[in-house]
């Protein structure tokens, strides 16, 4: 066990690194963050923080030395990054749990090797599989493109509506590696965060639906208000990815339920995720103290809801006509705001979110909308 006092590493600035971060200093622990970015949320409350690129080795050997355990909060950290920072110090999780999920091809091909239904895709290399795509029909149109790496919040991705804009949109992505989806006729998504040991113990966060707005979370409800059964599937597959990875740490699963009540894997992310920001104000453990808790060696915290959430994120977009109105949110006592310190507001760029905690989520949703709304200056 990693016991309160030692150094824990966090790759990645942001705000779930912040969050993290918080976790780590309530129990005790100190954090180093290793991000490029002078100003990141994490950095500014960290105990250090390396400034640098994430395959700068002077910076990983010094996270290295001075960290009981690396951990990460942004799936995009090469993972050769992690592989290297294994031969000075413990790496939760290991790199190629973060590989596997890294990439939307190795992530799919992952998945369905499981068992476990996506939905339908094919995999674009090349300018010659777009043909041979179209020609398969294994996908139907209307399709996403989306770039096999580094995308994020809906970016690198392109709505695709027959396969004559195929071709245009895979020089738009800049003729990488893509995956052509077929686009799902949704009921809902739903989203599993899952803590595991080392020893292989797991334990899931209550299923929560989510909305999106332009590819971007826009709101979690929790728990769920789908079926028992839906809601048991879920859990149980976010389990299968979890523990095939070999994860440890906290992950979490995005799924699609269509229209017939299938339930289709969309992601896995290898670290905590928005859908579980909840967590932070109904439930007796936060998926961020979760994580510390699993990095370190530590028994689970109760994932116990003492309350039903809403959760809204607040994106760069509410700030374009200047600061949002905050007294009707401030004035609502079961309402929690978190802000994360950025400092310059861009559409999409997450800045915090509010959550509405009560008895039962039906209510709630109706008034964290109404708070939303009035929070545009
Ligand atoms: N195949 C699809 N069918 C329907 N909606 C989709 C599909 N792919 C993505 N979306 C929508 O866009 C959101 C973001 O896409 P996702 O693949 O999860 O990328 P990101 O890595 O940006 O989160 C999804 O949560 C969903 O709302
Ligand atoms: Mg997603």
């Amino acid at each position: 066990m990693i016991l309160p006092g030692a150094t824990l590493g966090m790759l990645g600035g942001g705000q779930l690194g912040r969050l993290f971060t918080r976790a780590a200093h309530e129990l005790g622990y100190r954090v180093l963050v290793l991000d490029p970015d002078p100003h990141s949320p994490a950095g500014r409350i960290a105990d250090g923080h390396l400034e640098a690129p994430y395959d700068d080795d002077a910076a990983l050997q010094e996270l290295g030395r001075q960290c009981a355990v690396v951990t990460t909060e942004f799936e995009n950290v090469p993972a050769a990054t992690l592989e290297r920072l294994a031969a000075w110090c413990l790496v939760r999780p290991h790199a190629a749990a973060v590989r596997t999920t890294q990439n939307r091809i190795r992530e799919k091909r992952f998945i369905r090797s499981l068992g476990l239904a996506t939905a339908p895709f094919a995999v674009i290399e090349l300018a010659a599989d777009l043909a041979a795509a179209a020609r398969a029909r294994a996908v139907r149109f209307p399709a996403l493109l989306k770039r096999a790496e580094l995308g994020y919040d809906g970016k690198g991705q392109l709505a695709v509506g027959t396969a004559d804009g195929l071709a245009a949109a895979f020089r738009e992505l800049g003729e990488v590696p893509c995956v052509l989806e077929e686009k799902v006729d949704l009921a809902c998504e739903l989203s599993v965060v899952v803590a595991r040991t080392a020893d292989g113990a797991m334990l899931p966060f209550p299923v929560t639906d989510n909305a999106h707005r332009g590819g971007i979370l826009h709101r979690s409800v929790a728990p769920a208000p789908v079926a028992p059964a839906l809601a048991e599937a879920a859990r149980q597959a976010a389990e299968r990815c979890a523990e095939a990875l070999d994860f440890v740490g906290v992950m979490a699963v995005e799924f699609f339920v269509d229209d017939a009540g299938r339930l289709l894997v969309n992601e896995i992310a290898p670290r905590t995720h928005n859908s579980g920001h909840w967590t932070l104000d109904a439930c007796v453990t936060s998926q961020f103290e979760q994580q510390v808790r699993m990095v370190c060696g530590l028994p689970f915290g109760s994932n116990a809801q003492h309350s039903a959430a809403v959760m809204i994120n607040l994106l760069g977009d509410l700030w374009q006509d200047g600061e949002p109105r905050w007294p009707d949110l401030l004035a609502d006592a079961d309402t929690k705001l978190h802000l994360y310190g950025k400092r310059t507001a861009r559409p999409g760029r997450k800045m915090g979110h509010f959550t509405c905690v009560g008895p039962e989520s039906g209510p709630l949703l109706a008034r964290a909308e109404a708070l939303f709304d009035r929070l545009r200056p």
